[in-house]
């Protein structure tokens, strides 16, 4: 039998003590499974409230859940601290030819935009560019027959027909959930590299790069959702950034929006980059769909959430006013010194 508040209070400081002490990534994720997992503290803890006498529960419950907000987003500080280490030796030095380098525009975008999500608290999660059809599609309510299927123009594996070239990031939602046994209420973020089987041009590429969101609880409404839309593009362009719905369809939404931001360029009066309309399309998003709930193990009944996917070479090119989306994967380096 659990008892409050003493025990809370002890969880709290054996995490951080804990916390503390990780060096490596494989140090945090067995912190991160020890108290915040499905047999975590603090969810054992969640858990065992409904038994305290009825006076404690309010109490108890609220002090849990703070300290499991506070812990996610150590945990996201303390992620962002292992994974940004750059310090290290440069065995070619000053024989270098033509100075040093520095990281890919897309890779700061990338970085940048984790960042900003973490310290929403968000929980920075990623998922494989060869993915099962079945997380690519199935899991999110796009069954065989279905017409979206084709229209996502999909690179398949010749050798594996169960396997494909993710076609965006939404796969990482269920799989993230179910494979790290996520239980609600949770924010995960997930930035990473797409493909479609397109012809490119200056707007099409055959790789590009999404930002996944997901939040779920039980009361995450779609005013929540743009709440944090408006607040993550304000922190990415600083800037104060405002957004419009406009209906749309995706089969893991109901219902479903595109959306278009403010254009950060020209303060809406109208210029090139939003083609005098004050408006530039950044994302496709809605309210996850229930079967798509339910795929990740969460009650419908109970839970709701939003979900949006963010174009991360359309921030980068909006960011630096570039024109062809096929700059950015070409390699060629009289472009890539501009963004160092
Ligand atoms: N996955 C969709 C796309 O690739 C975007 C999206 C994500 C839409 C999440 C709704 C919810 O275009």
């Amino acid at each position: 039998m659990i008892e409050a508040p003493d025990t809370i209070q002890r969880i709290e400081k054996d995490a951080k003590a804990q916390l503390e002490a990780v060096q490596t990534a494989g140090d945090l994720e067995a912190w991160r499974v020890s108290y915040l997992g499905r047999k975590g503290a603090v969810p054992l803890f969640l858990r065992g409230v409904k038994d305290l006498p009825l006076d404690q529960r309010a109490h108890a419950g609220a002090a849990a859940n703070a300290l499991r907000e506070e812990l996610e987003a150590a945990f996201g500080r303390k992620q962002n601290e292992l994974g940004g280490e750059t310090t290290h030796e440069d065995p070619i030095g000053k024989y270098r030819e033509g100075g040093e380098g520095h990281l890919h525009p897309l890779t700061l975008a990338i970085r940048r935009i984790s960042n900003i999500l973490s310290a929403m608290g968000f929980l920075i999660v990623e998922g494989p560019e060869v993915e099962e059809a079945q997380y690519n599609f199935d899991l999110l309510n796009i069954p065989l027959e279905h017409s979206a299927r084709k229209e996502q123009d999909t690179f398949y594996l010749s050798s594996h027909p169960e396997l494909v070239l993710r076609t965006h990031t939404s796969p990482v939602q269920v799989r993230a959930v179910l494979e790290r046994n996520i239980v609600p209420p949770f924010r995960i973020a997930s930035p990473g590299r797409v493909f479609r089987a397109e012809r490119t041009d200056a707007t099409h590429e055959s790789t590009f790069h999404q930002f996944e969101v997901l939040s779920v609880g039980e009361n995450v409404t779609i005013a929540d959702f743009k709440g944090t839309v408006e607040t993550f593009y304000s922190a990415y362009f600083q800037s104060d950034v405002t957004i419009r719905l406009r209906p749309s369809y995706f089969p893991f939404v109901e219902p479903g929006f595109e959306i278009d931001m403010s254009c950060v360029f020209c303060q809406q009066k109208g210029c090139r980059i939003c083609k005098h309309t004050g408006w530039v399309e950044v994302m496709g998003a809605g309210m996850v769909h229930p079967n798509v709930l339910r795929n990740m193990n969460v009650n419908p009944e109970k839970y709701q959430g939003f979900a949006f996917g963010g174009a991360v070479d359309r921030l980068v090119m909006l960011q630096h006013g570039i024109y062809d989306i096929r700059l950015l994967w070409s390699g060629d380096f009289r472009f890539l010194k501009q963004f160092s």
